[in-house]
């Protein structure tokens, strides 16, 4: 078992350089399988779900070369399985872009249900909603995903909910689609744009990725030989963003993209926090204690749930009582539980929490309950007094980069210790 044992109280000072997207990465690696051909991606974040993805394509019979950390050549010339095994996609979520990916490939797909972070429930009818609309039979009733079609056209569908898996997934199996297929009320998350982007500079046709509505024009075969890089990580980001908050710090992000991050910009100016954007760098700077604030997450452009329990560090140590309502998923204040072991004063009923901000956190024993909240955990142990023994980590190793390095390198006192 590993821990991570974390000395507080730092003020995080220095540069850090952002990673490429988790969620971008996971949905680029599946989408190579349509290339039928070589392609390299570069800037993918080394972190479990990236390597777990690259296995199970390599299950599929394609081969992954890691040319550097970063850095995967994948050629999908030889496709000989459309079963992806269940020990590995219950692993994460992102497995569910196998569906899609496979359905344009290969027409047959049996994938294993996806696991990942326990955050309530995590329905997928919207992804089979789809692809049933572009003319598959989807049966998910075996604990896993079997779904097949003889042909696939492009068809008008119209999101119930507003999903990034559904509407990627939607994109992947669409691209060969017979006709023009048109996704309604579409996510409109960086990583979609991205994978949109990925995507037509192979030669799809995929227009208004980034807005509600995205358009697919069916293509006859996407090219081989391209290199593409992931785009910055915006989580990951607005991770370092708040914990400059959390222990009034100064911190310069490098490689990042500051629209991805408006509306945690516009928080942390109204928590009093100063934020610098130039090029590709962002510095936030935070000398006093924040001033208490109110959130409310939503699909992007909104606050995104994924930055939900590094704020709620934020909002812990702040002056005055601010409010969250998680209103993307249901079991997302589990990590409240443990910052109270640390001395925060919050209370939560159903999708609402109340922080009411106390001048510091206590070091203790605390386990991350999720990825974010694992992220959210160190910087909470980062800014409190003494020591904290933080568990679970394979929460955050599958979507954080050398985290424990990056906050050394700003200041943090924090070792990983195998028991
Ligand atoms: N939903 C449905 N039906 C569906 C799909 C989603 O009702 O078929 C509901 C969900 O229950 C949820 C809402 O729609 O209430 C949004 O879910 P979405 O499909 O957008 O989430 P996801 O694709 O499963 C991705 C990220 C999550 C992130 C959410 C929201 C990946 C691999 N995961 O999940 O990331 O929280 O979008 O932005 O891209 C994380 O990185 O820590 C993480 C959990």
């Amino acid at each position: 078992m590993e821990k991570l044992v974390i000395q507080g109280r730092t003020r995080l000072e220095g540069e850090v350089t952002i990673s490429g997207a988790k969620n971008a990465a996971v949905a680029l690696i599946p989408a190579t399988l349509l290339i039928k051909g070589v392609c390299t991606l570069e800037n993918l974040p080394n972190i479990s779900d990236v390597q777990i993805q690259c296995e199970i394509l390599k299950d599929l019979g394609a081969t992954v070369e890691w040319l550097d950390p970063n850095t995967a050549r994948i050629d999908t010339t030889n496709i000989t399985s459309h079963k992806a095994p269940l020990d590995k996609t219950s692993k994460f979520r992102a497995s569910y872009y196998l569906i899609g990916a496979l359905l344009s490939r290969c027409h047959n797909v049996e994938v294993g249900l996806p696991g990942g972070c326990n955050l309530g429930a995590r329905p997928i009818d919207q992804h089979v909603k789809g692809f049933e609309a572009l003319g598959a039979t989807v049966d998910v009733a075996t604990g896993k995903v079997v779904a097949h079609a003889d042909e696939l056209v492009g068809a008008s569908i119209y999101m119930d909910t507003v999903s990034v898996g559904a509407t990627i997934n939607i994109m992947l199996a669409s691209v060969f689609a017979k006709g023009t297929t048109t996704i309604d009320n579409a996510a409109k998350e960086p990583h979609i744009v991205d994978v949109a982007n990925f995507l037509n500079s192979i030669g799809a046709d995929i227009r208004g990725a980034g807005t509600d509505i995205i358009k697919i024009n069916g293509v006859e075969k996407l090219k081989s030989n391209s290199t593409y890089s992931v785009v910055p990580d915006q989580i990951e980001a607005g991770t370092f963003m708040l914990a400059a908050m959390a222990t009034q710090g100064d911190i310069v992000l490098k490689n990042c993209i500051s629209e991805h991050l408006d509306c945690l910009t516009a928080k942390i100016i109204e928590m009093g926090g100063k934020v610098i954007e130039s090029g590709d760098e962002i510095r936030v700077t935070c000398d006093k204690r924040p001033k208490k604030t109110n959130i409310k997450t939503a699909p992007y452009p909104g606050f995104p749930t994924d930055l939900q329990a590094q704020m709620g560090v934020v909002l812990a140590l702040a002056e005055g009582t601010s409010v969250i309502s998680e209103n993307i998923w249901e079991s997302r204040f589990q990590y409240t539980y443990e910052l109270i072991k640390m001395g925060a004063k919050i209370t939560s009923q159903g999708k609402t929490a109340f922080f009411e901000g106390v001048e510091s956190l206590s070091g203790a024993p605390v386990s991350a309950t999720d990825l974010r909240a694992g992220a959210a955990l160190i910087v909470a142990g980062i800014a409190a007094e003494g020591t904290t023994e933080l568990y679970n980590l394979q929460h955050i190793d599958r979507g954080y980069e050398n985290i424990e390095e990056k906050f050394r390198k700003l200041g943090a006192n924090i070792i990983r210790i195998r028991e």
